[in-house]
């Protein structure tokens, strides 16, 4: 409940709309009650920007050009290329793949539950869904779509048109819609309570948790010290910190990974336009360029990690075992390492309940939806812009643009 309300409060403050969701209280909030971090919780109901709010249209739109391909500059490539549903909306790959003749740097984190996010990106360099959607889909690595080549293509779908004209009110799709629309869809995709034995367990079904994963949890909340940053609904405490994760080797052998590396530490201000400089990722000092900053990255939710492997922010893991020893051995070696880390001389069974306790924070069966039926381009002819339906009409919205043909 105290946590469910506290997002509130955030919330609020960001301007977002809040209301608090069924909320069980926590036999876990132990920890908090005696001034420690903040319980584990079911997650409360997802905060909509007041300047976005869904409706019927917007929410099918969002889902058809979340898996259309035609917003990337030669249409190959849609969000669902790297955020594929089977893989738990993240990829299998350690690193993410590029625009077509690239390779990205990072791993690719799942948009499940992004929704709660205050900082979006493993460096936290955005804030919104709504920005995020357009940075993806016109960075050169990304999506590399020009704005106003991808707007003329919108318009030349008439299902599209009429989307559009029913989400929006606008006479001919505007492009900042379509981010506005993929991000208020990507506000449905959130992990279902009933699905998931941790916020069975959490809601008082005290079995939903087998004997080890119950112990893992003990682990979790006391000796293994995890919740000093892994804690709230989504196990995250949204701050930054250096584990010293090892290297990722494709950054040293794969000549793509290379030129990547490279080219982001150009853009960012970490290196000459040579590219000499810094070959790794700085991780959090990119935003802020504080130098106790580098090498931080985000903790990352430890909801839905079932189907998200590998793990960290450069993939490096391929297992839960793997993530697990790392912190067993207190995490890696870097300058700005957090303090919370240390040697913690787990045993086997340890482990294993460890895992089994991460495990049972994801959804038993994964969330997975069929891509749809994308409707094909048609000559423009005389289309002649829509009229916008009247306010209210379809929770539709309050005023059209009115835009020329284009
Ligand atoms: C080429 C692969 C690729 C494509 C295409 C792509 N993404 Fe991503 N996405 C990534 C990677 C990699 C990251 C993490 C990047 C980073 O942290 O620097 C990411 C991060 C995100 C995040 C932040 C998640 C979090 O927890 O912070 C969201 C949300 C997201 N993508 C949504 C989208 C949407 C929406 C689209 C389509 C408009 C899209 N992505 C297209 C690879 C991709
Ligand atoms: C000092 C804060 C801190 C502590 C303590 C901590 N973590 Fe993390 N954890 C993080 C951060 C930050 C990352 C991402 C690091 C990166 O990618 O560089 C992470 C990554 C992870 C991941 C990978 C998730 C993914 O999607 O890639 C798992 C799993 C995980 N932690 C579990 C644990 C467990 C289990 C413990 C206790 C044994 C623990 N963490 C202790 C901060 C912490």
């Amino acid at each position: 409940m105290r946590l469910a309300a506290l997002a509130c409060v955030r919330a609020v403050a960001l301007g977002v709309a809040c209301a608090t969701g069924a909320s069980a209280a926590s036999p876990s909030a132990a920890a908090s009650a005696q001034g420690g971090p903040p319980a584990l919780s079911t997650l409360p109901a997802v905060p909509i920007p007041a300047a976005n709010p869904p409706n019927e249209a917007k929410l099918q739109l969002g889902r058809m050009l979340f898996f259309d391909a035609r917003l990337s500059g030669d249409g190959s490539t849609s969000c669902a290329s790297c955020h594929v549903p089977q893989h738990g909306w993240a990829h299998g790959d350690a690193l993410a793949r590029g625009y077509p003749g690239h390779r990205l740097w990072r791993n690719n984190p799942t948009v499940l539950n992004a929704a709660y996010r205050r900082r979006l990106m493993w460096d936290g360099s955005l804030d919104s869904l709504e920005a995020q959607a357009r940075a993806a889909m016109q960075a050169p690595v990304e999506g590399n779509g020009k704005a106003t080549m991808i707007e003329m293509r919108l318009r030349l779908v008439p299902e599209y048109r009429d989307l559009f004209c029913r989400a929006f009110g606008d006479a001919w799709p505007q492009l900042d819609h379509a981010w506005q629309a993929i991000a208020a869809y990507e506000r449905t995709l959130v992990s279902d309570p009933r699905q998931v034995p941790f916020d069975r367990y959490l809601a008082g079904d005290r079995e939903a948790l087998s004997a080890s994963a119950r112990r893992g949890l003990a682990l979790f909340e006391g000796r293994a010290g995890c919740i000093q940053c892994h804690h709230g609904a989504l196990a995250s405490d949204e701050g930054f910190h250096a584990l010293g994760v090892p290297r990722q080797p494709q950054f040293d052998s794969h000549p793509l990974v290379q030129i990547a590396v490279r080219w982001q530490n150009v853009q960012r201000g970490a290196a000459d336009a040579t590219g000499a400089g810094h070959d790794g990722d700085l991780g959090r000092w990119y935003t802020t360029r504080d130098g106790a900053d580098i090498g931080r990255f985000r903790t990352p939710t430890l909801r839905e990690l079932v189907y998200t492997a590998p793990y960290m922010h450069n993939g490096v893991f391929g297992t839960l075992r793997e993530v697990v020893d790392f912190f067993d051995a207190g995490g890696g070696s870097t300058p700005n390492k957090s303090p919370l880390l240390r040697a913690l001389g787990l045993s086997e069974q340890d482990k294993s309940d460890l895992v089994a306790f991460l495990e049972s924070m994801s959804s038993e069966r994964p969330r997975v939806v069929d891509a749809p039926r994308l409707p094909p381009l048609q000559p423009l002819g005389d289309a002649v812009a829509c009229a916008p339906p009247q306010a209210g009409s379809e929770g539709g919205p309050a005023a059209g643009s009115a835009s020329e043909r284009p």
